[in-house]
């Protein structure tokens, strides 16, 4: 064979890949000018990577900050004003809400800044700098030394890095592993910690659709909150305080009033917060064939129950809302996942890609180190030999910790009693102090009739579905007194615990600690978890952490070999919360046969999905109206001829959890939209990006302006803002 027909069929499998990749990406900003200047020009960018990212003078990555460390925000006025997700300042927002000032209902408006509110909790990150550390933090670092061997060095030489760093005082400085450990990176940082609500539109609006639309095209979610960041007089970080004053920053994002098309560049710049985009074909099976589906399976279960009791009883439903949403959220995503992973063969592709790095090892005139031949068959081994211990594992987590509220109360208490016998009454009471607040909250939206059923339905799948070995004796035979039947366990459980009970678990909290500790471990819910416990630990986690271990080591490795075989493709790090850039296109797609998705949706049709008095598709009076006379000042644009205001779109940006909040920004650097969700169709991009499937989904910018302007009639606000009209060049 001539060379070229060795090398036609290897182009062919990267054209394919490649042109279904696009958009494919969670960038490095620092790393933006080498690798992806000209393919983000290329796409219709008018921007040097220099304005996306510069150290020298203020670029967009100074209008881009981690918002409380979960979510993203931007810097959108002069005077420090961020525009976040509404389900990011939910919490904040929460705790600014009373009955006679219900914000999560009516929305939040500060007009003066006067009445903006202090949130304790918040902080707002902004990225100084990234450097490239990898030398100094892999220094002595051998290919021999075991795995604690290897960190202990790591660990040394981030502890020198960081006393060496070059920064200010009041800037901080991480250090984070990136390819598996093959790289480090350096983020000098500054965090404010007074971050106040500015403004919030009513549920109904920045939650509209609620669960049943999460995760689903078409959206009509105004999902957006208004914070601001103060400093002090110097414009340096400082704790809340009423004397400090409005951040200037060292950049804002203009924001467009022209609105997206088809086609458009876009691109979307935050933290996401984790994937796994590298992981071996037989990782990837065992997330389709066993843990995804038994955390779906075990979700279904609990999901389902829960449900029937929140139609039933209007009591149940606001108790369990914001924990069913929470859980549904999880389990609507790995459904899509699977589905996904399915559809777009990602098996497949991973075996071919298998193959072909093996081959390439045997062809390749490259000297590759010897244990790059044999990483693919170890890794299936280790991941079959693990398959059963992660079924375990996972049962164990959602059982116990997730879906069945008395045994993750019945879990603290453990805490609690291990506090006792390690520290004594002083141990003892700082955990309780601590307990004392949660349990607060946890009794306020329990429901023990909802969670008995709960306890029924999961302990018997996790008997009947586990292997027995895996199992305690005293659980598989827990039924045994009760005519084998889990309903007469569980009612039998739940009327003999004191946890369930808000009154009795304080009569022991006020006893002294050795009599309360004596009575928790009498209750038969804490022997329950006691005994599920030590059987994990016993006979599950040593063998299981043992696996994870060798593949985190063969991971390493098999990263490192991927980067020196496939030297033809470009590589980004798997998200880890640091800063990204991923860029792509306003695009629709084909969720199924003969559906097509277009890439926006009006407020024409939310009004549409309106729902008198629902909990998740109600809408305020003043919206209807609005729509109803067609007042929408200069944020509609014209479709067949008739006015109408955009709400949501689409684009094939590769985006993650934490990317919440983050900004999507046009071709010249103005602010688009807010990004908020992913297309369930394609939320195994965290594993197996597809362009042909995969979109983030944004609130339109005009949409968050209107509401802002139009509904809530906060037109200070909307002065703050620089509007501009870069397709009408202005
Ligand atoms: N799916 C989005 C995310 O992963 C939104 C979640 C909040 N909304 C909800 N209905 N649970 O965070
Ligand atoms: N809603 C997600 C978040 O809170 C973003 C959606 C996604 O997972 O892409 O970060």
């Amino acid at each position: 064979m001539t060379k070229r027909n060795i090398l036609l069929p290897i182009l062919i499998f990267f054209l394919s890949l490649n042109g279904l990749r696009a958009g494919e990406g969670m960038w490095l900003p620092q790393l933006l000018q080498a690798l992806n200047e000209g393919d983000m020009q290329t796409m219709g960018m008018k921007l040097t990577a220099e304005q996306i990212y510069s150290v020298n003078q203020g670029s967009l990555k100074d209008a881009i900050v981690h918002f409380g460390g979960f979510c993203t925000a931007e810097v959108i006025s002069k005077e420090g004003l961020i525009l976040t997700n509404h389900h990011c300042g939910f919490s904040a927002i929460q705790e600014h809400t009373t009955l006679e000032d219900n914000y999560l209902r009516d929305g939040f408006w500060a007009t003066d800044k006067k009445d903006e509110k202090m949130n304790p909790d918040l902080f707002a990150k902004f990225i100084v700098r990234i450097d490239d550390v990898t030398d100094m933090i892999l220094k002595g670092v051998k290919s021999k030394m075991t795995k604690e061997e290897r960190q202990s060095v790591i660990d040394k030489n981030i502890q020198a890095a960081q006393k060496a760093a070059n920064k200010e005082s009041y800037q901080d400085v991480e250090i984070k592993p990136f390819f598996k450990g093959n790289q480090y990176f350096q983020f000098i940082s500054v965090s404010y910690p007074d971050v106040r609500l500015v403004g919030a539109p009513p549920s109904s609006i920045g939650k509209f659709g609620a669960d049943t639309d999460n995760w689903e095209w078409p959206r009509h979610t105004g999902d957006f909150s208004l914070f601001r960041i103060y400093s002090d007089a110097n414009g340096l970080p400082a704790q809340p305080n009423a004397k400090n004053i409005p951040l200037k920053p060292k950049h804002s994002l203009p924001i467009s009033l022209d609105g997206v098309e088809e086609g458009d560049f876009s691109m979307v710049f935050g933290f996401p917060g984790r994937t796994n985009e590298y992981l071996s074909a037989s990782a990837v099976e065992q997330i389709m064939t066993v843990t995804d589906p038994a955390r779906i399976a075990i979700r279904d279960k609990s999901l389902k129950i829960i449900d029937g009791y929140m139609r039933a009883d209007e009591a149940i439903k606001i108790k369990y809302a914001s924990k069913f949403a929470s859980t549904a959220n999880g389990w609507k995503k790995w459904i899509g996942e699977v589905q996904g992973l399915e559809k777009t063969n990602a098996l497949g592709k991973k075996r071919a890609y298998e193959a072909e790095f093996n081959k390439r090892l045997k062809t390749s005139k490259k000297k590759f180190p010897k244990e790059y031949k044999t990483l693919i068959s170890e890794l299936d081994n280790v991941y079959a030999e693990m398959a059963p211990y992660a079924l375990a594992a996972n049962y164990q987590s959602e059982v116990t910790s997730r879906n069945v509220e008395l045994l993750r109360v019945a879990g603290l208490m453990k805490r609690l009693t291990d506090a006792f016998d390690n520290n004594g009454a002083a141990g003892f009471n700082g955990f309780k102090g601590r307990l004392t607040g949660y349990l607060e909250g946890f009794y306020k939206d329990y429901s023990p009739m909802v969670d008995q059923d709960v306890f029924a339905a999961l302990m018997e799948m996790y008997v009947t579905n586990l292997d027995a070995k895996y199992v305690s004796e005293t659980v598989r035979k827990a039924t045994m007194p009760h005519d084998n039947d889990y309903s007469k366990w569980a009612a039998s459980m739940y009327k003999s615990t004191k946890f369930t009970d808000k009154a009795a678990v304080e009569k022991i909290f006020s006893m002294k600690p050795e009599a309360a500790v004596a009575a928790i471990k009498e209750d038969p819910a804490y022997q329950l978890i006691i005994d599920m416990q030590s059987h994990y630990n016993s006979v599950v986690a040593p063998t299981y952490d043992k696996l994870q271990t060798r593949v985190e080591d063969l991971m390493r490795v098999y990263m490192q070999a991927q980067m020196d075989v496939y030297t033809d493709k470009k590589f980004f790090p798997d998200a880890n919360s640091t800063m990204r850039v991923t860029y792509g296109k306003i695009e629709g797609y084909e969720p199924r046969d003969a559906v097509i998705y277009k890439n926006k949706t009006y407020l024409d049709g939310m009004v549409a999905k309106y729902v008198p008095g629902d909990y998740e598709f109600d809408l305020p009076k003043k919206l209807l109206e609005l729509e109803a006379n067609k007042d929408y000042g200069v944020y509609s644009e014209t479709v067949n001829g008739e006015q109408k205001v955009p709400v949501c779109f689409l684009g094939s940006n590769h985006t993650t959890g934490g990317n919440s909040g983050s900004p999507a920004i046009d071709a010249s650097g103005n602010l688009i939209g807010l990004n908020f969700d992913r297309v369930w169709e394609g939320t195994m991009s965290d594993i197996n990006y597809d362009r042909r499937i995969c979109r983030n989904i944004m609130v339109d910018a005009r949409y968050i302006l209107f509401i802002i302007d139009k509904y809530a009639g906060a037109g200070s606000l909307i002065e703050e803002m620089e509007l501009v009209h870069p397709k009408k060049g202005k």
